[in-house]
């Protein structure tokens, strides 16, 4: 059964407000009003559609009213009875924007109905188009909640392929982020590099175990094949909407300022920012934890390492940036990766596996989180 709508009619000659109720009585539940105050304080108790009003009347005109309807009855239908005479109303109504019709008087019953049909069919769909989008938005969320969880525990499986590198892919990510922050970038382009920073190396899940845990140099085979995750890393990315920005640093993560790097190389500011930010957080933290073909270097080391370079592998401003925010040592900037993120930065859904905390259980944890949001 289809829903009876609820139409308020404003005219202060009561002939005519019966007239109304005469022709749409019918079909629709019909609310009366003699006057603008007593309309407004219709709409304010009532779940009304359309509202009907003449233009002429003496404490406040048709006009006036529809105007002050807008928030009370935002979404309402609105359609004014004017004469021939009235047309600087009609002008006015028009301007305002939310007059969907005005009807000359003398009108004659069945346009009317039929005006009022449609006008009726306009307001479904317009509220139809509103649930939608309330119920898509609210699927979005979902979706992005699940997704973000799900990358959070790829890349936490990653991390314990890669033994050596626990905990590497969020302190990746944090410290670009920090780099992000000290360069003044707005929060969606951190939320960007945050997610690039995690997912930057998940390609390796498709390098095997002897290259990556190899304790001497590569082949140029070997080379060849890590050299292409960062396009694999991408490629696993996919199309995920609201991944893309994030794709694009993850993707170019290798290039250096001076086009030697890989996949494509791209030179200097054609890099997008967000993967220069990466691979200077990546230089940092590879250099200063233990890899299988040799030891750390240490905080000191790793920093003139980094400023030696800027300029042919690394973007200037971006090793500055994080010469800054190194300032401090090693303890600060290990302090601040663990604390300055406390409120769970920017809505990862999964709590990463502490590395420390679990010890020996890392990889079980991470499993058990895999698995967890796996079926969510
Ligand atoms: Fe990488």
């Amino acid at each position: 059964m289809s829903r009876r709508h609820q139409i308020l009619i404003v005219d202060d000659e009561v002939a005519n407000l019966r007239l109304l109720r005469r022709v749409l009585g019918r079909e629709y539940e019909v609310l009366e009003a003699t006057g603008g105050q007593e309309g407004l304080e219709l709409l304010k108790k009532n779940d009304v559609s359309l509202i009907i009003t003449d233009q002429r009347m003496p404490a406040m005109t048709g006009v006036q009213l529809l105007e002050q309807s807008l928030p009370v009855s935002p979404d309402a239908i609105k359609i004014l009875l004017t004469g021939y005479t009235d047309v600087q109303a009609l002008i006015d109504a028009i301007n305002a924007g939310h007059v969907y019709k005005y009807i000359p008087k003398p009108w004659d019953a069945d346009e009317l109905k039929l005006t009022v049909r449609r006008a009726i069919e306009t307001f479904e769909l317009k509220e139809h188009n509103i649930k939608l989008i309330a119920e898509l938005k609210s699927a979005m969320g979902e979706l992005e909640e699940l997704s973000m969880g799900t990358i959070r525990a790829l890349a936490d499986a990653l991390d314990a392929k890669c033994d050596y590198t626990a905990g590497h892919s969020l302190r990746v990510s944090r410290i670009a982020c920090l780099i992000g922050r000290e360069l003044g970038l707005p929060i969606s382009d951190l939320r960007d590099i945050e997610l690039g920073g995690i997912l930057h190396d998940i390609g390796k899940i498709g390098v095997p175990e002897s290259i990556l845990w190899k304790p001497a140099s590569l082949t140029p085979e070997e080379r060849d094949v890590m050299r292409k995750h960062p396009t694999i890393s991408a490629q696993i990315i996919g199309d995920l909407h609201g991944l893309r920005k994030a794709r694009e640093f993850v993707k170019h993560h290798h290039e250096y300022f001076d086009g030697s790097g890989y996949p494509d190389g791209l030179v200097g500011t054609n890099i997008p920012l967000g993967a220069r930010i990466i691979l200077v957080s990546d230089a940092y933290d590879a250099m200063t934890t233990d890899r299988p073909y040799r030891t750390a270097i240490g905080h000191d080391r790793a920093v003139k390492e980094l400023a030696d370079m800027a300029g042919p592998q690394f973007d200037p401003d971006v090793v500055n940036a994080l010469l800054k925010i190194a300032e401090g040592g090693a303890a600060e900037l290990n302090r601040r990766i663990h604390e300055d993120f406390d409120e769970n930065f920017l809505g990862l859904g999964v709590g990463s596996v502490d590395a420390k905390a679990t010890g020996k259980n890392f990889k079980a944890e991470v499993d058990r989180q895999t698995k967890a949001v796996a079926t969510e």
